[in-house]
């Protein structure tokens, strides 16, 4: 039995890559704060393929949990076989100058924890040969989105450019994809075209396709790159917008 780790897993694109995991028989490990709505993805996720995922409800950002999830997946025998950091998203009051505070913890959910995951799992994830994927955001290409976000956003480019070339000699494969901006129930444009239809109408303007990016249609393509039986993604940073810009 093989399994996928996702970090903020229990909503938006990580549910769904969850789901799409599921699909083809891989058990999803979902982790999210609110204990209820995991519980309601793995109904969901159960329903629909008959495996029974695996649940960590705990706040990621904060110092102990990295090391209690890793615990957790420990105590019941399991090594992920993938590993998607999804985790990430913007920080109130992240605008123009924004103070210390802020910048840190951008950096702490867009970037710090992925590190840290990282650390702790990489023996384990040694055995399986595991996948790992992080998620980015097109804002590191054109710099147009708040700015702590964007610059802890951007440091996750590098650092999987550089892990890919160490890494690779312990059988891993690691690389970063940068959905453009996603659509999904409870999304920031599924929210804007209830709450202020002009500023969705806006963003949608500027859309190739005249539409945002689907994230179950991400969830496919990720999965689907972690399907290949191939090393040769390794070090890829890969965009899905639609060719916006
Ligand atoms: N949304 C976009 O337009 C967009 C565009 C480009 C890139 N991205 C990137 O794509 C990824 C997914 O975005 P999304 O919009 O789907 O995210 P989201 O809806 O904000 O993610 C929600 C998930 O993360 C969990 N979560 C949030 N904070 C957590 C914490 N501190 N510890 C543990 N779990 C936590 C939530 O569960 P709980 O609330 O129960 O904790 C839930 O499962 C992010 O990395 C984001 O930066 C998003």
């Amino acid at each position: 039995m093989d399994y996928a780790l996702i970090t903020g897993s229990s909503s938006g694109l990580g549910y769904c890559i969850a789901k799409v995991f599921a699909k083809h028989g891989i058990t999803p490990i979902l982790t999210g704060r609110d204990q209820a709505s995991l519980n309601r993805a793995a109904n969901f996720i159960q329903r629909e393929s008959a495996l029974n995922p695996i649940r960590f409800a705990g706040n990621l950002t904060d110092d102990s949990i990295p090391m209690a999830l890793h615990r957790f997946i420990c105590d019941q025998g399991i090594t992920p076989r993938y590993l998607v950091h999804n985790l990430g998203g913007g920080i109130q009051g992240d605008c123009k100058n924004p103070p210390l505070c802020v910048l840190r913890k951008s950096f702490r959910l867009n970037f710090e924890v992925s590190i840290e995951i990282n650390s702790i799992f990489y023996d384990d994830l040694k055995k399986t040969s595991a996948k790992i994927v992080h998620i980015g955001s097109t804002s590191s290409l054109h710099h147009d989105a708040p700015p702590s976000y964007l610059t802890s956003k951007s440091a996750i480019l590098p650092y999987v450019k550089n892990a890919a070339r160490s890494f690779a000699k312990d059988g891993l494969t690691i690389f970063a994809v940068l959905p453009g901006m996603l659509d999904h129930p409870g999304s920031y444009v599924d929210r804007l075209r209830i709450g202020d239809p002009d500023r969705h109408d806006r963003f949608l303007e500027k859309m190739t396709y005249g539409q945002f990016v689907p994230s179950i249609e991400v969830a496919h393509y990720i999965v689907s790159l972690c399907l290949v039986e191939s090393n040769m993604i390794n070090g890829s940073i890969i965009t899905i917008d639609g060719g916006v810009d």
